[in-house]
């Protein structure tokens, strides 16, 4: 029989009783900790080993963004902050919290379609750098940092006529919403010569979640290539290049961990031989998901256990309302399993079960067929890879069932945090 604990990521495990232990402490304390389930916990310790990997991997002198997006729970950009060299936000209330959490606003980079006219001024006024995507956002921005009287550092995003090959989520290559097109570039650098602009350089970003580690060499030295043709026609030295990232994590069983070491390799080969005007230029990866997802838990308690047709299902007080992209909902073509374990038992006979969430919808599901010690109402089931587009990827409001909790494991900062 499969062994349940088989697709248990590293940097868990249990104690002498069975218990899953969470950055050393078991779940169960966890929950005893925020008053209640379901509950999301971040391995601080985990985070930090991750981007010791990532700076170690990578050429000296790249820097390293985190994307908010990825997860932006307080505390935990609190202790991003001083670890890496910037945040990439996409909202005013990401600029919000990037700021709250000691980021200084010239490492932050702003990115993203669809930008008001109050996220631009908020942008410039709080002195961070905007990605714009396209010429008529670069009109507004001119006119917004006119009528403040202030200069709007930018970066020109470009959609690059490439795409990051086999990505989860391709964001380059075609028509796309998501900055200028390379042709159109030189247009726009045009407009940008206006003493009101501080030009710092590009921004291109040509997918996510990639597992290829010569599909990330490949785009990136593309990108290079390409930032080096546009350069000639920016109106000043190209300052920063931010590469993109798309680095992915292996949610499923047949996914490989990305060979890091590769990607750092050929982007050290890549800078080498970059082009002269570029030869000044700092450069910049921005990761979201790489730096966060394995260290996430989401933990929710079973409160029934019923069979139907044969099948016995686990009904817990969770579901996609708070982790959407374990239910298959969040840009999966086929619904596939998150790692699953019971996080109060490891031993006792091996039971087959679908484990549900507690919405009225056939969608609400954590796991189907999944091989579980014999599973009591009132265990704990945790599901992995949860640190990434989890409680803020997901309709929270949806059928009006209470928020989850989330928690901060940092050995370094003190015990668990959260509001
Ligand atoms: C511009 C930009 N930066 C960063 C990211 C983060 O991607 P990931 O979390 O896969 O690293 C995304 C994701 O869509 C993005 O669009």
């Amino acid at each position: 029989m499969t062994d349940p604990d088989a697709r248990m990521p590293a940097g868990f495990a249990r104690d002498g009783e069975g218990r899953l232990l969470i950055a050393g402490r078991p779940a169960e304390a966890w929950v005893a900790d925020a008053g209640d389930t379901p509950l999301f916990v971040y391995d601080m310790g985990l985070v930090r080993s991750r981007i010791a990997a990532v700076r170690g991997a990578m050429p000296p002198g790249v820097r390293l963004h985190y994307a908010v997006k990825a997860n932006p729970m307080p505390d935990l950009l609190a202790a991003l902050a001083p670890l890496v060299d910037g945040f990439d936000v996409a909202s005013e209330g990401e600029l919000g919290r990037a700021l709250a959490a000691g980021m200084p606003a010239p490492a932050i980079s702003f990115a993203g379609p669809g930008k008001r006219d109050r996220e631009l001024a908020a942008a410039i006024r709080a002195g961070a750098i905007l990605s714009l995507e396209s010429a008529g956002e670069a009109a507004r921005t001119l006119a917004i940092a006119r009528s403040l009287g202030r200069r709007a550092a930018v970066l020109l995003r470009v959609n690059p006529p490439f795409e990051l090959r086999g990505s989860g989520m391709r964001m380059g290559g075609g028509a796309r919403p998501f900055g200028v097109d390379a042709a159109d570039a030189p247009a726009v650098l045009a407009t940008l010569a206006d003493p009101a602009f501080d030009f710092a350089g590009f921004h291109v970003f040509a997918g996510s979640q990639n597992l290829d580690w010569a599909a990330i060499a490949d785009a990136q030295a593309a990108t290079v290539d390409l930032v080096g043709r546009l350069a000639g026609a920016a109106p000043g030295p190209v300052r920063l290049v931010n590469l993109g990232g798309g680095f992915g994590v292996p949610y499923f069983p047949a996914e490989r961990p990305l060979d890091l070491a590769a990607v750092g390799a050929a982007l050290a080969e890549t800078l080498r031989a970059r082009p002269a005007i570029l030869g000044p230029s700092i450069f910049a990866l921005e990761l979201g998901r790489y730096l966060v997802a394995e260290a996430g838990v989401y933990l929710t308690r079973v409160v029934d256990r019923k069979r139907s047709g044969g099948t016995l299902f686990l009904v817990t007080d969770g579901g996609l309302h708070h982790q959407l992209a374990a239910s298959g909902n969040f840009g999966s073509a086929v619904r596939r399993n998150y790692p699953l374990v019971n996080a109060s038992r490891s031993r006792g006979p091996v039971e087959t079960a679908n484990v549900v969430g507690c919405l009225c919808t056939p969608l609400d599901r954590l796991g189907d067929a999944v091989a579980l010690p014999e599973t009591a109402v009132g265990d704990l089931v945790a599901v992995f890879l949860a640190g990434a587009y989890g409680r803020t990827a997901s309709p929270e409001a949806f059928l009006g069932h209470p928020p989850a909790a989330e928690r901060l494991a940092d050995p370094v900062r003190g015990a668990g945090t959260g509001p």
